[in-house]
């Protein structure tokens, strides 16, 4: 079928590019390019030798020209930007200048201010359709089968969605007494930001981690959960009909809180820039460098994760319920492709939202997020590349 240029070799990037080398019809070839070509040459040498032929290059992605002379250089169909936040604006800068269709996982956030929402890469919409290029905005897990399953939810089941409840749960256990699944600095940044749920046609606020229940998840059991603002609420709200309330639940446990909460209150999670023995550091990326590598908890990581989401609405005048959600087992995915499950449950989506523009399903000129394309490709593909989902129509609510 075609090429891909996958930018980033972490946690998510590294799941991603086992997944194209399995699904070899549509990605012939990959070229993996990031910061530190030496993790895209390992990457390359573990998975050297299939159908699907990689190559290896390094690049800056903060800088256009960098990115488009790559970009010329090496022809791929599709970018999929698996770096950085940070770099959302300047890789769509460089598929716009190639006409070149453009994938992510996670929405824009400037590096100075720690928010994320979807208005500067909304704001590509008109020039991505004058190009005749698709973006396909955050198609991980959540962001990303999150929308897949609302639109899914959507399409079969209801008339009208009133309420969403999306439940992100790690039971995950790595042994230390801190440390985070994902790039520390961007999670840290989420978790320490105000909380906010969707209701009646606004947002409204909440203190950081202010709200709590507790939820019984299938094949988990009972977990404390708390309510965060998360990005996919703001596509939602604008594209599911009817909605009147969404609200994204986070698991963490007790250790996790305290060590954040201590780190908090000692300035550590600072995105400020300090003087320090004559430098400007910023102490959250201090921190990160002090933290476990969240690649390097793939082996020690032991038990499951279960994302998914509770749906209440109506169908023909009924009240109906509905949950869908994924469970997957941190040591299943170790084996399978060397990294626990919040890399593979994002790495996965990732590669199947890059085959669904590649193949056609879901190429259109503009920017979209997951939601707007019809999801039962992406659903079937879910079942097949490694994240099977489940269903039920009388879920337990939350209140
Ligand atoms: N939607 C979801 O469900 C979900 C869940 C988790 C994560 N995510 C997103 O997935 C993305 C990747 O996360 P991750 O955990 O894989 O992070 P990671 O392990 O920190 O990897 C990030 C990669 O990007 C590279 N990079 C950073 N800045 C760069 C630059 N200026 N130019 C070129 N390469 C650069 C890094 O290079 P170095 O190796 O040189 O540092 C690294 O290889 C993030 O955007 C994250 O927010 C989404």
């Amino acid at each position: 079928m075609g090429k891909a240029l996958i930018i980033g070799a972490g946690g998510v990037a590294s799941v991603a590019v086992h997944k194209c080398c399995q699904n070899p019809e549509v990605f012939e070839e990959i070229c993996i390019a990031s910061r530190t070509k030496a993790k895209c040459d390992a990457l390359k040498d573990k998975l050297s030798g299939g159908k699907t032929k990689i190559t290896t290059a390094q690049v800056d992605a903060d800088s256009v020209p960098e990115l488009v002379a790559l970009i010329k250089k090496e022809k791929p169909d599709i970018v999929l930007n698996l770096a950085l936040p940070y770099q959302d604006l300047s890789i769509m800068d460089a598929c716009l200048e190639t006409k070149v269709d453009y994938v992510d996982t996670a929405n824009y956030e400037p590096p100075d201010t720690a928010k994320f929402e979807y208005k500067w890469q909304w704001a590509y919409r008109d020039k991505f359709e004058k190009a005749g290029i698709t973006a396909l905005l955050g198609s991980g897990f959540d962001p990303g089968v999150t929308g897949v399953f609302s639109a899914y939810a959507q399409k079969h089941y209801f008339d009208e969605i009133h309420q969403i409840d999306i439940v992100d749960a790690n039971a995950g256990d790595h042994g230390y007494p801190f440390a985070t699944n994902f790039n520390p600095e961007i999670n840290i940044r989420e978790v320490t930001a105000n909380g906010s749920y969707f209701k009646d046609g606004k947002f409204i606020e909440t203190e950081p981690m202010s709200i709590k229940r507790v939820y019984n998840l299938p094949e988990i059991g009972p977990k404390d959960i708390y309510l965060l603002h998360h990005e996919e609420m703001e596509s939602l709200a604008k594209n599911i009909k009817g909605i009147k309330q969404i609200r994204f639940w986070m698991t963490f446990s007790q250790s996790y809180l305290t060590h954040l909460k201590c780190l908090e209150n000692v300035g550590m999670t600072s995105i400020e820039p300090i003087e320090y023995e004559g430098m400007q550091i910023v102490p959250l990326q201090f921190l990160k460098a002090v933290l476990p590598d969240p690649a390097s908890l793939g082996p020690r990581t032991k038990g499951k994760t279960n994302i998914g989401c509770i749906f209440q609405g109506v169908k023909d005048g009924k009240p109906v319920c509905y949950y869908v959600y994924n469970v997957c087992d941190h040591q299943e995915c170790y084996k399978e492709v060397g990294s626990q499950a919040i890399s593979y449950t994002t790495g996965v989506p990732a590669m199947i939202g890059a085959a669904m523009v590649m193949t056609g399903k879901w190429k259109k000129p503009g920017v979209y997020n997951v939601e707007e394309f019809d999801p039962d490709p992406f659903m079937d593909a879910l079942n097949r590349f490694g994240l099977p989902w489940q269903e039920t129509f009388t879920p337990e609510l939350i209140d």
